[in-house]
């Protein structure tokens, strides 16, 4: 019997035993992050470029079009050029996405796609759109087809001195009424029954344990998204406690908490109209 093939992805499931690069399970072990092609660890704050490719193998064809709000280093786009899907992707810093440019650039471009790198501020729903309407335009398509949001973890790590920048809110509510803001933005271009993949932690501060993903999660489904899936993905890498595990180790069992070793890849489903 010939199987159904998925419209929203390039997966042909007759061939389903031969997938073995795709994840099905919800715990998410990567030992190694793919450090090939032009991809690296430089920025402190970027998610392991399996994340976006695994979303994409998912939830896109070739020659459809992903949009990152928070492009940071552009592993979004650069996995974007390596599997043939058009990229967009929203950046604050000036700085930051001069040398993200440079390096998606320096990335093959075998299926002659396009990736667009934009300076904005990913909560300034109107401004930002116009600029996204405007990408969309120069590829040819009048909306995206998956949208990937790794927004800081609230404060763990600055990324600039910017008050637009989300790790520089005040307070946690502050942090998540304005993540729901990029949740609107995307949400304009992204057809019911696409995804929207998000990439979150939680934080512990003063003795206290914020379900920081779970609030964003909130947020989301409140826009008309049905949650399908939250993978727990380890976090190997951690900079800040890499070197300081047995003094982590030591707070953790006089403090009664646990230490973080996860995050959080959630994935959600426009609802159909
Ligand atoms: C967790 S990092 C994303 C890293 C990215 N996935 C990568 O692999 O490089 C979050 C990024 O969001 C940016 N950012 C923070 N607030 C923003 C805003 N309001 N609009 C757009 N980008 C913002 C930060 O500068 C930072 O580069």
């Amino acid at each position: 019997m010939k199987r159904k093939r998925s419209s929203i992805n390039d997966l042909d499931l007759d061939r389903w035993r031969e997938y073995d690069d795709i994840l099905t399970d919800s715990l998410w072990l990567i030992p190694e992050r793919d450090r090939s092609g032009v991809h690296t660890a430089d920025y402190h704050g970027n998610f392991v470029p399996q994340i976006p490719y695994q979303a994409m193998r998912r939830y896109t064809k070739a020659g459809e079009v992903v949009l990152d709000p928070f492009l940071g280093s552009g592993t979004t786009l650069i996995e974007c050029r390596r599997l043939g899907r058009h990229g967009i992707g929203l950046e604050l810093q000036p700085a930051v996405l001069k040398t993200t440019r440079e390096r998606i650039t320096a990335e093959q471009n075998p299926h002659n796609i396009t990736t667009t790198a934009l300076a904005a501020d990913s909560t300034c729903v109107g401004p930002s759109g116009v600029k996204i309407r405007r990408a969309l335009n120069t590829i040819g398509s009048d909306h995206a087809h998956l949208a990937i949001l790794h927004p800081p973890y609230h404060s763990i790590i600055r990324f600039s001195d910017s008050p637009e920048d989300l790790s520089n809110c005040t307070t946690t509510e502050e942090f998540i009424s304005r993540f729901g803001l990029v949740v609107d933005l995307v949400t304009q271009f992204l057809p019911p029954e696409r995804y929207l993949v998000l990439v979150i932690g939680d934080i512990y501060e003063k003795g206290v344990w914020t379900p920081l993903g779970f609030q964003c999660m909130q947020q989301v489904m409140q826009r008309g998204f049905s949650l399908k899936s939250i993978v727990v993905k380890d976090m190997q890498g951690n900079r800040a406690k890499r070197n300081l595990e047995r003094m982590w180790r030591y707070r953790s069992l006089a403090g009664g908490f646990y230490i973080f070793r996860h995050e959080y890849v959630m994935f959600f489903r426009r609802d159909p109209d």
